[in-house]
C-alpha cells in the first residue's frame, strides 16, 4: 500500500498513461467526461495509435477510464471504497448518559493547537477551497444590492431577515420536499446560531440531548456552554443514527427533551440515513413528544447520482406536527464567509423568533441580499452541479491516496457526497498521537477522539476533501501514511 519508486525510463505509453491520469487527478478532466480521441492523442503527444490504445487500455484496467461502444473513452467515476469500510458500532447497545464536564475543552485545545500552528498542509477544515466558490458572482450580486439599495447598510435590517432571502430560501426548500412560507423562516448567523436557538428553545439548563456518535464536535461545544448532557447515540457510518438506540434511550432515560440529527452527509462519518429512518425517527419523537433538531448542513453536496436514485427529502417534510426544528447553512455549499444560514422552529417558531432578537437582533442585509440574487438564479444550480462534480473526483483523489500511503488494516467510509472522509487507523492505533506527531511537521488532522465525549473513534480520523488535490495533499497523505507505519511498529 506504499507508492512504489519508479525503475528505470517508462515505455511511451506508460508515460501517456501518466500524463492523463495526472489529468483526472487533477480534475482537467472529470468523471462523465468523453476522453479526447485516439487521433487526438496520437496528435497531441505525437504517439502512434498502438502507444494511444496501450495507454489508454492501461488507464481502463486501472479503473480510470472504461469504453463505451462506438462512442470512445469515457472517465469513470473514480473507484472508491478501496478498503474495508469503517465497522458499524454496536447498534442496540444501551447509551451511557454522559455529562460534557470538559469536552470543551477538550475540543478547544485541539483546535487552538491546530491554529497555534503555522501548518503547511491542514486537512482538519470541513470546507472547499475559496476558488470553488463563486466569489466573484457574489460580488456582483453585493453591488448590485448596493446601486438598487445605497441606504441599507445605514438602515436597521428585518429582525427575522430579509423578505427577500427567506422568499428564494422557501422556493428552494421544494426541493426536499419541504412546504414552507417565508413567514416560516428565521434568519440566523450560521447554522451555528441556528442550533444554539433550536436548543435553547426547546431545553433548559440541566436537560438531555440525544446525539449522534461520533457528533460534529461545535454541537459538543455548544451542549456544553448551553449547561446541557449529552446522550450519545450509536451513528453508522453507512445509514447514520440507530433509531432502535434512540427509542431504547427514550424508553430508558427520563427527561430527554430532544434528538439532533445530521441526516445528509453526517459529520464526520458521511452517512445518510435512509428515507424509512427518518420517518421512524419522527414518528418516535412524535409520539414520545420530543423535539427532532434536523441540521441540514450538508444535503447540496449530496452527489448527483444518489439524486438520479431518490431526491433529497428532508426530515421536516413529513413534519405534520411541528416537532421538527429544521436548521441549515449556506456555510458549505456557496460562502463561508456570509456566515449566513436559517431556521424553520416549528411549533417553537415564536419562541426561536424571539431568542434571536434577543441574542443578536437580524443579520445584516447586504449579505442576505447577495445571497437571495444569486440563489433565485439558475447560475446557482450550475454552481452547485459543479462543486458536486469537483467533490467527486477530490474525495476519490483522497480515498485512493489514503489507500496507497496507510498501512494494510486501515478502514475508510467514502460517502456519497460532501467533503470529508472518515478513517480508522488498524490496529486500534491511536489518532490522537497521530495528530500530535503530524503536527510536529506541520500537517493537521481532525482525530475522531473530539468527535465524542467518550473514548471511543480514538483510532478514527477526518480528512477534508474540499482542497483540489495538489502534489502538496499528496505529499501530506504519504508523510502521514509513513507516521501511521511508525505508530505501528512503535505500538
Ligand atoms: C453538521 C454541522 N452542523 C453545523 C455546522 C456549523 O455550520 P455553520 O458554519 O453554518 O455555523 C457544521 C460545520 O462544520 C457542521 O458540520
Amino acid at each position: 500500500m506504499t507508492a512504489s519508486a519508479p525503475t528505470g525510463p517508462l515505455p511511451k505509453y506508460h508515460q501517456l498513461a501518466d500524463h492523463c491520469r495526472g489529468a483526472i487527478q487533477a480534475g482537467s478532466l472529470l468523471p462523465g467526461q468523453r476522453m479526447p480521441s485516439l487521433r487526438a492523442l496520437m496528435a497531441q503527444h505525437m504517439v502512434s495509435l498502438t502507444t494511444a490504445m496501450q495507454a489508454c487500455r492501461l488507464l481502463e484496467s486501472e479503473g480510470w477510464l472504461e469504453a463505451r461502444p462506438r462512442s470512445g473513452y469515457f472517465v469513470r467515476q473514480p473507484s472508491v471504497g478501496l478498503l474495508a469500510p469503517v465497522n458499524d458500532p454496536p447498534m442496540q447497545r444501551a447509551p451511557d448518559a454522559a455529562q460534557y464536564v470538559g469536552i470543551h475543552a477538550k475540543v478547544s485545545q485541539f483546535l487552538s493547537l491546530g491554529r497555534l500552528q503555522r501548518f503547511k498542509t491542514n486537512l482538519s477544515v470541513a470546507r472547499c477551497a475559496p476558488e470553488l466558490y463563486p466569489a466573484e458572482a457574489l460580488q456582483q450580486a453585493a453591488l448590485r444590492s448596493l446601486r438598487h439599495h445605497p441606504d441599507q447598510l445605514v438602515r436597521a435590517a428585518p429582525p427575522q431577515g430579509c423578505l427577500e432571502f427567506r422568499e428564494v430560501l422557501a422556493q428552494r426548500a421544494l426541493g426536499a420536499g419541504m412546504r414552507l412560507s417565508a413567514g416560516d423562516i428565521q434568519v440566523t448567523n450560521g447554522c451555528t446560531e441556528a442550533l444554539n436557538l433550536a436548543l435553547r428553545a426547546v431545553a433548559n439548563t440541566g436537560d438531555t440531548i440525544a446525539v449522534e456518535s461520533p457528533a460534529f464536535y461545535g454541537l459538543l461545544q455548544t451542549l456544553e456552554s448551553l449547561g446541557l448532557k449529552a446522550l450519545e447515540i450509536p451513528t453508522s457510518p453507512r445509514t447514520g443514527i440507530s433509531v432502535d438506540a434512540v427509542e431504547l434511550a427514550l424508553r430508558t432515560t427520563p427527561g430527554i427533551k430532544a434528538v439532533v440529527v445530521v441526516p445528509y452527509l453526517q459529520n464526520p462519518t458521511g452517512s445518510i440515513m435512509p428515507n424509512a429512518h427518518k420517518q421512524a425517527l419522527l414518528r418516535l419523537c412524535q409520539q414520545q413528544d420530543v423535539a427532532l433538531i434536523e441540521d441540514d448542513t450538508y444535503s447540496a453536496l449530496v452527489d448527483d447520482a444518489v439524486l438520479r436514485e431518490e431526491p433529497l427529502r428532508a426530515i421536516k417534510s413529513w413534519d405534520d406536527s411541528g416537532h421538527v426544528l429544521y436548521c441549515a447553512s449556506l456555510h458549505k455549499h456557496l460562502a463561508p464567509g456570509l456566515r449566513l444560514g436559517w431556521i424553520s422552529g416549528g411549533r417553537w417558531k415564536a419562541r426561536v423568533e424571539m431568542l434571536k432578537f434577543a441574542a443578536s437582533r437580524g443579520n445584516e442585509r447586504l449579505a442576505q441580499m447577495a445571497a437571495a440574487s444569486f440563489i433565485g438564479s439558475a447560475a446557482y444550480d450550475r454552481h452547485l452541479r459543479r462543486l458536486r462534480t469537483t467533490l467527486v473526483t477530490q474525495r476519490a483523489q483522497t480515498a485512493q491516496a489514503v489507500s496507497r500511503y496507510f498501512p494494510e488494516g486501515t478502514r475508510l467510509t467514502v460517502p456519497r457526497g460532501g467533503l470529508s472522509l472518515w478513517v480508522e487507523l488498524p490496529q486500534g492505533l491511536s489518532a490522537t498521537t497521530l495528530f500530535h506527531a503530524a503536527l510536529a511537521e506541520k500537517l493537521v488532522i481532525a482525530p475522531g477522539t473530539i468527535f465524542t465525549n467518550s473514548s471511543r473513534f480514538d483510532s478514527n480520523l477526518r480528512v477534508n476533501c474540499g482542497w483540489p488535490f495538489t502534489p502538496e495533499i499528496d505529499h501530506a497523505f504519504a508523510r502521514l501514511g509513513q507516521l501511521v507505519g511508525t505508530l505501528a511498529k512503535t505500538g
